[in-house]
């Protein structure tokens, strides 16, 4: 993946950034070691980033989508109480077994749960809230996943949806491809939905930071308990 920010500003950011935990480094290593697409690894500072996202929301239900060899799952279970919970969704046992022997060697590891199945059948049997989403998977999906979590986010959550500069492939019209023209099409959507409030923050290689708006429902609720008052 080539950086979208200049290396010494990253590796500024990532030097005043929490440090990833041990075994996350241990886990990081050997995924860059012995994986063919390593980078998919979300990495020190991204994981720092959503480590602090999830501790701004108070977390203790977090939906990851594309677990990988286990890194941001292991990040966010970082994060959470000891009553915590990472429903983690991928459906290839190659990359999540050695997730599972990293998450088995952290005292964190037994937060997170493992879904392996294609990501949207798993969504569909789920029920919300989750304090938390994280969508990180098959980008021809990404608009399906979003559309989903929009329905199980809590009110007081946050939906972080990654990769969605695609390496800067996002700036060509037409689309060079199916996943940018996906990615394209997801960015679209979101900032059209009235539902969500969203920033596109130009961390690594772009991450959408959505909250829902406070629903129609909750506004009539407050109002009304203001009224007994
Ligand atoms: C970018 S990686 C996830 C990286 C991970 N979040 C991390 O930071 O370590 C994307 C993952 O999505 C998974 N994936 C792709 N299509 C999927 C689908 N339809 N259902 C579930 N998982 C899928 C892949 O197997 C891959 O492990």
């Amino acid at each position: 993946m080539k950086s979208l920010v200049l290396p010494d500003i990253e590796a500024y950011a990532e030097a005043h950034s929490q440090p990833e935990s041990d075994v996350c480094r241990r886990l990081r290593e050997e995924t860059y070691r012995k994986m063919d697409c390593p980078q998919m690894v979300v990495g020190p500072l991204e994981g720092a980033f959503l480590k602090v996202m999830a501790m701004s929301v108070g977390a203790r239900r977090v939906l990851e989508i594309g677990t990988f060899t286990g890194y941001s799952a292991l990040c966010f279970a970082e994060s959470l109480p000891d009553d915590g919970q990472v429903i983690t969704c991928d459906m290839d046992s190659e990359s999540t077994d050695m997730a599972k022997r990293y998450w088995a060697q952290s005292p964190h590891g037994s937060k997170i749960h493992l879904r392996l199945a294609p990501a949207l059948e798993t969504l569909q049997a789920l029920s919300g809230p989750f304090d938390l989403i994280f969508i990180d998977a098959d980008k021809a999906n990404y608009v399906n996943y979003f559309r989903r979590a929009v329905d199980l986010i809590a009110d007081h959550g946050v939906i972080l949806i990654d990769n969605v500069l695609w390496n800067g492939d996002v700036l060509k019209h037409p689309a060079p491809d199916t996943n940018t023209a996906a990615i394209q099409e997801l960015n679209r959507v979101v900032h059209a939905e009235p539902r969500v409030s969203a920033v596109l923050v130009t961390i690594r290689d772009g991450i959408f930071l959505i909250k829902p708006r406070p629903s129609s429902k909750t506004h009539l609720q407050a109002a009304q308990q203001q009224a007994q008052q």
